[in-house]
């Protein structure tokens, strides 16, 4: 049943290359574990891209009930924690996963730095990871602020006096950061569109960027 339907399929698509593309690709010796264990190195690329599944999928399901709005922000994220089923375990992987990617990402970032994989000739995609880093950073300001808690709004403030001592043009980056003078219910709408739409475009692009720069290239090679 099942091959008859992939058969249907892949006789119109042409399917069949296009994973097999995938599938049948090495992994090159130098960055298997399996042959030495000190290549575990060349992994954390792939767990930061992990862990950024994780928390697409469970930010899909948190927004099924989140509700960006001042009144009703915080009780939302409470009727998460306290009443939705399993929500406070998806809530749980979304905020511990937060901080574990930009580990990972730093993890990551200090390998191709420290095998010199940033060279020639793959400085683009050095440039494309440092676009990606400032993407998940954006992801974290921005998600901060969505439960809506004193914690929160305190450091967004700080985040948007820090934007504000920027010389010249500090007081119109504060003002497009925050959607205005103080930071109230336009900040918040602002932020969450920022945090699930915007962003995710931005790094979905860029992720397929930086994996079709690999794949290009290939990966580096050992020191
Ligand atoms: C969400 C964040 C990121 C993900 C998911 C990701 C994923 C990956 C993966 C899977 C690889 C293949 C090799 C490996 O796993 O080590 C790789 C290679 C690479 N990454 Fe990233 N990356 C991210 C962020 C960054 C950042 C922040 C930088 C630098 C500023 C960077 C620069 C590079 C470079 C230059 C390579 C090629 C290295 C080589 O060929 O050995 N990446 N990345």
């Amino acid at each position: 049943m099942f091959k008859k339907t992939y058969d249907w399929i892949d006789e119109r698509l042409n399917i069949t290359p296009i994973w097999r593309d995938v599938a049948d690709h090495d992994v090159p010796a130098h960055v298997n574990p399996a042959n030495k264990m000190s290549a575990f190195v060349y992994c954390f690329g792939g767990l930061t891209f992990l862990i950024i599944v994780t928390q697409i999928l469970s930010g899909m399901f948190l927004a099924m009930y989140y509700v960006p709005d001042i009144v009703n922000a915080y009780r939302s994220v409470q009727y998460i924690t306290d009443e939705v089923l399993l929500g406070n375990i998806v809530r749980g992987m979304h905020f511990w996963g937060a901080s574990l990617v930009i580990i990972m990402m730093f993890l990551h970032m200090l390998r191709v730095f420290f095998t010199g994989a940033y060279k020639a000739p793959r400085e683009l995609n050095w440039v494309v990871g440092v676009l990606i880093f400032f993407v998940v950073m954006a992801f974290g300001f921005t998600g901060y602020l969505l439960p809506w808690d004193q914690k929160a709004y305190w450091a967004t403030a700080v985040g948007a006096q820090i934007a504000e001592t920027v010389p010249f043009v500090g007081p119109y980056i504060k003002t497009l950061l925050i959607g205005g003078d103080i930071l109230g219910a336009l900040t918040l709408t602002r932020f969450f569109a920022i945090h699930v739409f915007f962003l995710p475009a931005a790094l979905l692009g860029l992720l397929g960027l930086h994996f079709i720069m690999i794949r290009k290239s290939g990966i580096a090679g050992p020191l």
